[in-house]
């Protein structure tokens, strides 16, 4: 076993103004799915569908934080972060995906946002936490479809006008490539679409809806930075052959070129375009332009490394690794070794670790949760992270995936992320060992 690094000595090794913070999504805590006029969203369709989602549930009530708002605002002033990144749930603000704004939504943020300033908390907004109004799915085809990102930025803008001179950093974006790929290509996240050609132009779509989004922000009187949050994993070769190496360059530019060229050089790569053929995008003269604006920060999610064989293009994890109860290969140093890279690749705006943490079976003896594996994935990421800050990459914050148990999209509830154990049946939150450490880590002066 490893020997756990001194709080006071992990806290030294990061900036006096560094970030810390925890991270949840609208879909996967707030439940009160029909509240208060929200409109339906593609997950709420997805959950319907048989099989979809691997214990047959939904987010009909989730963690119930729409109801209990005021205490877990308390529960996350009580770990002592400075940030709290969460998301906006669309058809809660507009339900069809277009029109007028539903008041009582946009109320719930406000309070949330007021809620974190009165405790002293920085809020960190993401926009699409892969949460579409159904409607515009239904309709148009969702991202399919050019016109979503131009809906897509006047629901910017209405969250903007009314919250943007309060939040300190909006997210357009999380994960593209997840609503792109996973949910359109491979069919096994909302909408369960399966076709590539599909995939990829709900991708452009995608990107120019965050573009799009950026510049609606910046029209309004909102003084918060806006980017992106990117999924990044890594992708080394299964081995050193050919086929293995090939490969691997293939994944990763579809995992990781594909939107950081886009957004960060101005076009996409070339290899991808070429190995798409007929399956490529239609873009419109300006479209690249525009999605190469520059970003005020850029957001990396971060879990495991990819590992990539012509047999097994993307393994999570390599043979005999230890895996997290997601299947997931720990391995801090390949977030090292991305950081280094996009580094040395990229002309990079400042970065937050938007999200890292780890799925693991807790169970509550006695009013306590021993999560020590939890602990040290937490600890060992951030010890990489310290690494790449002092080898000169600017990384300014990080936030825990995640402040509690939640819907794990297609793994229902069964995989738990959470710092804080939710109880299902009662709805109880039980701070964890992982929790209690995080917190002193953060109190831990420099
Ligand atoms: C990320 C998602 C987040 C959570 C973690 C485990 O891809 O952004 O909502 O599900 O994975």
């Amino acid at each position: 076993m490893t020997q756990p690094i001194p709080v006071a000595e992990l806290h030294r090794r990061f900036p006096r103004d560094f970030v810390w913070g925890v991270a949840t999504s609208a879909f996967q805590i707030e439940g009160a799915a029909q509240a208060d006029g929200k409109g339906a969203s593609i997950w709420d369709d997805f959950c319907r569908v048989p099989g979809a989602i691997a214990d047959g549930s939904n987010g009909d009530i989730a963690c119930d934080h729409y109801h209990r708002l005021d205490a877990d605002l308390d529960l996350i002033a009580s770990l002592g972060v400075s940030a709290y990144r969460f998301s906006i749930s669309w058809p809660r603000v507009q339900p069809l995906g277009s029109g007028a704004p539903n008041a009582a939504g946009l109320a719930f943020y406000e309070r949330l946002v007021d809620g974190l300033l009165a405790r002293n908390i920085q809020p960190y907004a993401t926009l699409y936490h892969w949460d579409l109004p159904a409607e515009l799915q239904r309709r148009d085809g969702g991202w399919l479809a050019r016109d979503t990102a131009y809906r897509f930025a006047d629901y910017a803008r209405i969250v903007a006008q009314r919250l943007g001179d309060r939040i300190v950093s909006f997210a357009t974006h999380n994960e593209p490539w997840v609503s792109a790929v996973l949910g359109y290509e491979r069919g096994v996240f909302a909408p369960g679409v399966k076709d590539r050609r599909v995939a990829y132009q709900a991708s452009h779509h995608l990107l120019l809806s965050h573009a799009l989004a950026m510049q609606a922000i910046r029209h309004t009187h909102s003084k918060a930075d806006v980017g992106i949050v990117l999924n990044m994993s890594p992708v080394y070769p299964a081995t050193d052959s050919v086929p293995d190496t090939r490969q691997a360059r293939l994944e990763d530019g579809r995992l990781i070129r594909w939107y950081t060229d886009a957004l960060l050089k101005g076009s996409y790569p070339a290899d991808i375009l070429d190995d798409l053929g007929a399956d490529v995008p239609q873009v419109q003269p300006g479209d690249a332009a525009l999605i190469a604006q520059p970003c005020d920060f850029l957001g990396i999610n971060y879990y495991h490394p990819t590992v990539s064989s012509s047999a097994n293009p993307t393994a999570p994890a390599s043979n005999g690794a230890a895996v997290t109860d997601m299947g997931w290969e720990v391995a801090p140093n390949s977030l090292a070794e991305l950081l280094l890279r996009l580094q040395r690749d990229y002309k990079l705006p400042p970065v937050y670790i938007t999200e890292n943490g780890a799925a693991y079976r807790d169970d509550v003896v006695e009013g306590q949760v021993e999560d020590e594996l939890r602990r040290q994935y937490i600890e060992s990421h951030l010890a990489a992270v310290a690494d790449a800050i002092r080898s000169g990459v600017g990384v300014k914050g990080y936030f825990v995936w995640s402040l509690m148990d939640n819907f794990e999209w297609a793994e229902g509830y069964r995989k738990r992320f959470g710092i804080v154990h939710v109880d299902y049946q009662t709805l109880r939150r039980t701070p964890k060992k992982s929790a209690l450490w995080y917190r002193s880590l953060l109190r831990a002066s420099a």
